[in-house]
Protein backbone atom coordinates (compact mmCIF):
# COMPACT_ATOMS: atom_id res chain seq x y z
CA UNK A 1 0.00 0.00 0.00
CA UNK A 2 1.33 4.02 -0.25
CA UNK A 3 0.61 5.96 2.71
CA UNK A 4 -0.52 9.59 1.42
CA UNK A 5 1.93 12.23 2.66
CA UNK A 6 0.45 15.57 4.17
CA UNK A 7 -3.07 14.51 4.22
CA UNK A 8 -4.03 16.39 7.44
CA UNK A 9 -2.54 19.55 5.70
CA UNK A 10 -3.71 18.61 2.27
CA UNK A 11 -7.15 18.34 4.12
CA UNK A 12 -7.48 21.62 6.13
CA UNK A 13 -6.21 23.58 2.81
CA UNK A 14 -9.18 21.89 0.93
CA UNK A 15 -11.44 22.74 3.18
CA UNK A 16 -10.70 25.75 3.87
CA UNK A 17 -10.23 26.92 -0.02
CA UNK A 18 -13.11 24.44 -1.71
CA UNK A 19 -16.08 26.06 0.05
CA UNK A 20 -15.65 29.14 -1.73
CA UNK A 21 -16.19 27.69 -5.43
CA UNK A 22 -19.58 27.37 -6.88
CA UNK A 23 -19.00 23.90 -8.70
CA UNK A 24 -16.62 21.39 -8.64
CA UNK A 25 -13.64 19.76 -10.39
CA UNK A 26 -11.04 18.31 -9.23
CA UNK A 27 -7.92 16.61 -10.69
CA UNK A 28 -5.66 14.11 -9.03
CA UNK A 29 -2.54 14.00 -11.39
CA UNK A 30 -1.30 11.10 -9.40
CA UNK A 31 -3.77 8.45 -8.17
CA UNK A 32 -1.15 5.92 -7.26
CA UNK A 33 -3.39 4.14 -4.75
CA UNK A 34 -5.82 6.89 -4.12
CA UNK A 35 -4.45 8.65 -1.03
CA UNK A 36 -5.26 11.62 -1.74
CA UNK A 37 -8.31 11.32 -4.31
CA UNK A 38 -9.89 9.77 -0.81
CA UNK A 39 -9.46 12.95 0.83
CA UNK A 40 -11.57 15.23 -1.39
CA UNK A 41 -13.98 12.13 -1.95
CA UNK A 42 -14.72 12.46 2.01
CA UNK A 43 -14.61 16.10 1.98
CA UNK A 44 -17.12 16.71 -1.08
CA UNK A 45 -18.50 13.35 -2.21
CA UNK A 46 -20.95 14.68 -4.70
CA UNK A 47 -18.29 16.29 -7.21
CA UNK A 48 -16.83 15.40 -9.87
CA UNK A 49 -12.78 13.84 -10.10
CA UNK A 50 -10.62 12.98 -12.75
CA UNK A 51 -7.85 10.58 -11.35
CA UNK A 52 -4.95 10.59 -13.86
CA UNK A 53 -1.97 7.69 -13.21
CA UNK A 54 0.56 7.15 -16.03
CA UNK A 55 0.62 3.79 -14.73
CA UNK A 56 -1.78 1.53 -15.76
CA UNK A 57 -1.66 -0.41 -12.81
CA UNK A 58 -2.66 2.30 -10.74
CA UNK A 59 -5.96 3.06 -12.94
CA UNK A 60 -6.39 -0.70 -12.80
CA UNK A 61 -6.13 -0.63 -8.94
CA UNK A 62 -8.46 2.62 -8.91
CA UNK A 63 -10.97 1.07 -11.07
CA UNK A 64 -11.05 -2.38 -9.12
CA UNK A 65 -12.67 -0.82 -6.17
CA UNK A 66 -16.07 0.64 -5.98
CA UNK A 67 -15.34 3.29 -3.40
CA UNK A 68 -14.29 5.43 -6.77
CA UNK A 69 -16.98 4.36 -9.07
CA UNK A 70 -17.79 8.13 -9.89
CA UNK A 71 -14.23 9.03 -10.66
CA UNK A 72 -13.18 9.57 -14.65
CA UNK A 73 -10.19 7.68 -15.11
CA UNK A 74 -7.16 8.39 -16.79
CA UNK A 75 -4.31 6.51 -17.80
CA UNK A 76 -1.74 9.24 -18.95
CA UNK A 77 0.53 11.57 -17.95
CA UNK A 78 -1.00 14.78 -15.92
CA UNK A 79 0.42 17.20 -18.54
CA UNK A 80 -1.95 15.81 -20.68
CA UNK A 81 -5.08 17.23 -18.31
CA UNK A 82 -6.16 19.71 -20.47
CA UNK A 83 -6.54 17.27 -23.38
CA UNK A 84 -9.50 15.65 -21.44
CA UNK A 85 -10.89 18.12 -18.54
CA UNK A 86 -12.63 21.02 -20.16
CA UNK A 87 -13.93 22.44 -17.36
CA UNK A 88 -11.68 25.10 -15.58
CA UNK A 89 -10.17 23.29 -12.43
CA UNK A 90 -11.62 23.96 -8.75
CA UNK A 91 -8.78 21.72 -7.91
CA UNK A 92 -5.57 19.99 -8.56
CA UNK A 93 -2.87 18.07 -6.89
CA UNK A 94 0.51 16.73 -7.78
CA UNK A 95 2.32 14.26 -5.55
CA UNK A 96 4.86 13.84 -7.36
CA UNK A 97 7.56 10.77 -7.63
CA UNK A 98 6.99 7.12 -7.49
CA UNK A 99 4.02 5.14 -5.33
CA UNK A 100 5.15 2.24 -2.66
CA UNK A 101 3.88 -0.15 -4.97
CA UNK A 102 5.98 1.05 -7.74
CA UNK A 103 9.22 1.13 -5.10
CA UNK A 104 8.34 -2.43 -3.68
CA UNK A 105 7.90 -4.57 -7.17
CA UNK A 106 10.88 -5.65 -8.22
CA UNK A 107 9.79 -6.11 -11.93
CA UNK A 108 9.38 -2.37 -11.94
CA UNK A 109 13.12 -1.66 -11.47
CA UNK A 110 12.47 1.32 -9.29
CA UNK A 111 14.34 0.08 -6.21
CA UNK A 112 17.97 -1.71 -5.72
CA UNK A 113 16.45 -3.35 -2.64
CA UNK A 114 15.19 -5.92 -4.99
CA UNK A 115 16.45 -7.75 -8.27
CA UNK A 116 14.19 -6.96 -11.08
CA UNK A 117 14.64 -5.50 -14.27
CA UNK A 118 16.50 -2.35 -15.11
CA UNK A 119 13.39 -0.22 -16.27
CA UNK A 120 11.66 2.32 -13.90
CA UNK A 121 9.23 3.10 -16.54
CA UNK A 122 5.96 4.38 -14.64
CA UNK A 123 4.06 4.24 -18.03
CA UNK A 124 6.22 1.03 -18.80
CA UNK A 125 6.55 2.56 -22.21
CA UNK A 126 9.30 3.62 -24.27
CA UNK A 127 13.43 3.71 -23.38
CA UNK A 128 14.23 1.62 -19.93
CA UNK A 129 16.71 2.89 -17.97
CA UNK A 130 18.58 -0.04 -19.15
CA UNK A 131 18.25 1.33 -22.58
CA UNK A 132 18.91 4.57 -21.54
CA UNK A 133 22.29 3.38 -19.96
CA UNK A 134 23.37 1.31 -23.30
CA UNK A 135 22.59 4.18 -26.03
CA UNK A 136 23.69 7.37 -23.72
CA UNK A 137 27.45 8.37 -24.01
CA UNK A 138 29.45 8.53 -20.86
CA UNK A 139 29.63 12.43 -21.19
CA UNK A 140 25.66 12.40 -21.90
CA UNK A 141 25.70 10.17 -18.26
CA UNK A 142 27.84 12.16 -16.59
CA UNK A 143 25.66 15.13 -17.36
CA UNK A 144 22.84 13.28 -16.21
CA UNK A 145 24.04 11.84 -13.00
CA UNK A 146 25.46 15.24 -11.83
CA UNK A 147 22.55 17.30 -13.18
CA UNK A 148 19.70 14.74 -12.07
CA UNK A 149 20.89 12.85 -8.93
CA UNK A 150 23.46 16.07 -7.74
CA UNK A 151 25.92 13.08 -7.67
CA UNK A 152 29.45 14.24 -6.80
CA UNK A 153 31.16 11.50 -8.54
CA UNK A 154 29.40 11.94 -11.85
CA UNK A 155 32.07 11.22 -14.15
CA UNK A 156 33.70 8.63 -12.23
CA UNK A 157 30.30 6.45 -12.08
CA UNK A 158 29.73 7.51 -15.97
CA UNK A 159 33.05 6.08 -16.48
CA UNK A 160 32.69 2.91 -14.64
CA UNK A 161 29.58 2.40 -16.05
CA UNK A 162 30.87 2.26 -19.50
CA UNK A 163 33.75 0.14 -19.33
CA UNK A 164 31.95 -1.92 -17.10
CA UNK A 165 32.62 -5.89 -18.06
CA UNK A 166 29.86 -7.33 -16.55
CA UNK A 167 25.82 -7.57 -17.27
CA UNK A 168 23.40 -4.51 -16.68
CA UNK A 169 20.28 -6.12 -17.16
CA UNK A 170 19.20 -5.90 -13.52
CA UNK A 171 18.61 -3.64 -10.88
CA UNK A 172 21.01 -5.81 -8.71
CA UNK A 173 23.99 -5.67 -11.87
CA UNK A 174 24.36 -1.45 -11.56
CA UNK A 175 24.42 -1.52 -7.62
CA UNK A 176 26.99 -4.40 -7.99
CA UNK A 177 28.55 -2.21 -10.54
CA UNK A 178 28.24 0.42 -8.21
CA UNK A 179 29.37 -0.98 -5.04
CA UNK A 180 32.42 -2.77 -6.77
CA UNK A 181 33.89 0.56 -8.16
CA UNK A 182 34.16 1.73 -4.59
CA UNK A 183 35.47 -1.39 -3.45
CA UNK A 184 32.26 -2.05 -1.32
CA UNK A 185 31.35 -6.00 -1.72
CA UNK A 186 27.66 -5.59 -0.29
CA UNK A 187 25.62 -3.02 0.94
CA UNK A 188 22.97 -3.71 3.23
CA UNK A 189 22.76 -0.53 5.54
CA UNK A 190 22.87 3.16 5.09
CA UNK A 191 22.74 5.34 2.43
CA UNK A 192 23.42 3.26 -0.23
CA UNK A 193 25.95 4.48 -3.13
CA UNK A 194 24.06 3.60 -6.52
CA UNK A 195 20.92 6.13 -5.10
CA UNK A 196 21.90 9.32 -6.67
CA UNK A 197 22.27 6.91 -9.51
CA UNK A 198 19.28 5.65 -9.56
CA UNK A 199 17.00 8.71 -8.83
CA UNK A 200 18.86 10.51 -12.00
CA UNK A 201 17.87 7.65 -14.26
CA UNK A 202 14.09 7.42 -13.28
CA UNK A 203 14.02 11.11 -13.39
CA UNK A 204 15.01 11.24 -16.94
CA UNK A 205 13.61 7.66 -18.58
CA UNK A 206 10.09 9.25 -16.85
CA UNK A 207 11.21 13.18 -18.05
CA UNK A 208 9.69 14.38 -14.87
CA UNK A 209 11.03 17.47 -14.77
CA UNK A 210 10.18 18.30 -17.98
CA UNK A 211 6.49 17.18 -17.39
CA UNK A 212 6.63 19.65 -14.45
CA UNK A 213 7.52 22.67 -16.23
CA UNK A 214 5.51 22.43 -19.09
CA UNK A 215 2.11 21.40 -16.53
CA UNK A 216 2.37 24.46 -14.09
CA UNK A 217 1.74 27.33 -16.44
CA UNK A 218 -0.96 25.42 -17.68
CA UNK A 219 -2.74 24.31 -14.65
CA UNK A 220 -2.54 27.74 -12.78
CA UNK A 221 -3.96 29.16 -15.87
CA UNK A 222 -7.15 26.49 -15.90
CA UNK A 223 -7.78 27.43 -12.52
CA UNK A 224 -11.34 28.29 -11.78
CA UNK A 225 -11.95 31.30 -9.11
CA UNK A 226 -10.55 30.31 -5.83
CA UNK A 227 -9.49 27.17 -7.13
CA UNK A 228 -6.13 25.72 -5.93
CA UNK A 229 -3.28 23.98 -7.02
CA UNK A 230 -1.27 21.84 -4.46
CA UNK A 231 2.55 20.00 -5.39
CA UNK A 232 4.50 17.85 -3.50
CA UNK A 233 7.66 17.17 -4.74
CA UNK A 234 10.62 15.04 -3.20
CA UNK A 235 14.10 16.97 -4.08
CA UNK A 236 15.00 20.07 -4.80
CA UNK A 237 14.87 20.25 -8.65
CA UNK A 238 11.27 19.95 -8.63
CA UNK A 239 10.69 21.93 -5.54
CA UNK A 240 12.63 24.61 -7.83
CA UNK A 241 10.45 24.29 -10.54
CA UNK A 242 7.33 24.75 -8.57
CA UNK A 243 8.24 27.88 -6.16
CA UNK A 244 9.37 29.87 -9.61
CA UNK A 245 6.13 29.01 -11.74
CA UNK A 246 4.26 30.25 -8.57
CA UNK A 247 6.16 33.10 -7.66
CA UNK A 248 6.74 34.15 -10.99
CA UNK A 249 2.39 34.22 -10.90
CA UNK A 250 0.73 38.11 -10.50
CA UNK A 251 0.58 38.57 -6.95
CA UNK A 252 -2.88 40.51 -7.39
CA UNK A 253 -4.24 37.59 -8.73
CA UNK A 254 -3.23 34.84 -6.31
CA UNK A 255 -2.26 33.89 -2.78
CA UNK A 256 0.48 30.88 -2.57
CA UNK A 257 2.52 29.03 0.10
CA UNK A 258 5.67 30.94 0.56
CA UNK A 259 7.52 28.55 2.26
CA UNK A 260 6.83 25.13 1.23
CA UNK A 261 5.13 22.64 4.10
CA UNK A 262 7.02 19.57 5.47
CA UNK A 263 5.48 16.74 7.28
CA UNK A 264 5.99 16.86 11.19
CA UNK A 265 8.28 14.65 12.94
CA UNK A 266 5.44 12.32 13.70
CA UNK A 267 4.43 11.73 10.21
CA UNK A 268 8.14 10.99 9.25
CA UNK A 269 8.58 8.53 12.54
CA UNK A 270 4.90 6.65 10.83
CA UNK A 271 6.06 6.96 7.26
CA UNK A 272 9.81 7.64 6.45
CA UNK A 273 9.27 7.75 3.05
CA UNK A 274 7.65 11.65 3.62
CA UNK A 275 10.93 12.84 4.99
CA UNK A 276 11.86 14.64 1.93
CA UNK A 277 8.25 15.95 0.96
CA UNK A 278 8.08 19.63 0.01
CA UNK A 279 4.36 20.95 -0.53
CA UNK A 280 3.65 24.10 -2.17
CA UNK A 281 0.03 25.42 -2.94
CA UNK A 282 -1.35 28.44 -4.91
CA UNK A 283 -4.96 29.43 -5.32
CA UNK A 284 -6.55 31.81 -7.44
CA UNK A 285 -7.74 34.86 -5.76
CA UNK A 286 -10.36 36.52 -8.33
CA UNK A 287 -13.39 36.39 -9.66
C1 LIG B 1 3.78 9.50 -5.01
S1 LIG B 1 2.66 8.53 -5.96
C2 LIG B 1 1.10 9.25 -5.63
C3 LIG B 1 0.43 8.61 -4.49
C4 LIG B 1 -1.00 9.08 -4.26
N1 LIG B 1 -1.07 10.51 -4.03
C5 LIG B 1 -1.60 8.32 -3.09
O1 LIG B 1 -1.77 8.93 -2.03
O2 LIG B 1 -1.87 7.14 -3.24
C6 LIG B 1 2.94 9.08 -7.58
C7 LIG B 1 2.03 8.43 -8.61
O3 LIG B 1 1.94 9.33 -9.69
C8 LIG B 1 2.21 8.70 -10.89
N2 LIG B 1 2.88 9.70 -11.73
C9 LIG B 1 4.10 10.24 -11.56
N3 LIG B 1 4.35 11.14 -12.51
C10 LIG B 1 3.23 11.19 -13.29
C11 LIG B 1 2.86 11.94 -14.44
N4 LIG B 1 3.69 12.82 -14.99
N5 LIG B 1 1.63 11.76 -14.95
C12 LIG B 1 0.76 10.87 -14.40
N6 LIG B 1 1.07 10.10 -13.33
C13 LIG B 1 2.29 10.27 -12.78
C14 LIG B 1 3.07 7.51 -10.56
O4 LIG B 1 2.87 6.49 -11.52
C15 LIG B 1 2.56 7.13 -9.18
O5 LIG B 1 1.52 6.20 -9.27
Amino acid sequence: MHTPVLSKEISFLLNSALPFLSSFTFVDGTFGRGGHTNIVLNLFPENKIWAFDRDPEAIDWGKSHSEYQSVFWVNDCFSQFDCYVDQRISGMILDLGVSSPQLDQAERGFSFRFCGPLDMRMSKTGLSAKDLLKNTSEKELSHIFWTYGQERRARYFAKVIKQYKGPLETTTDLATCICNSLGIRRKTFGFHPATRIFQALRIVVNQELEVLSQTLPKAISALAPFGILIVISFHSLEDGIVKRAIQSCPKEAFRFSKKPLVPSNLEIKQNPRARSAKMRWIQRWEK
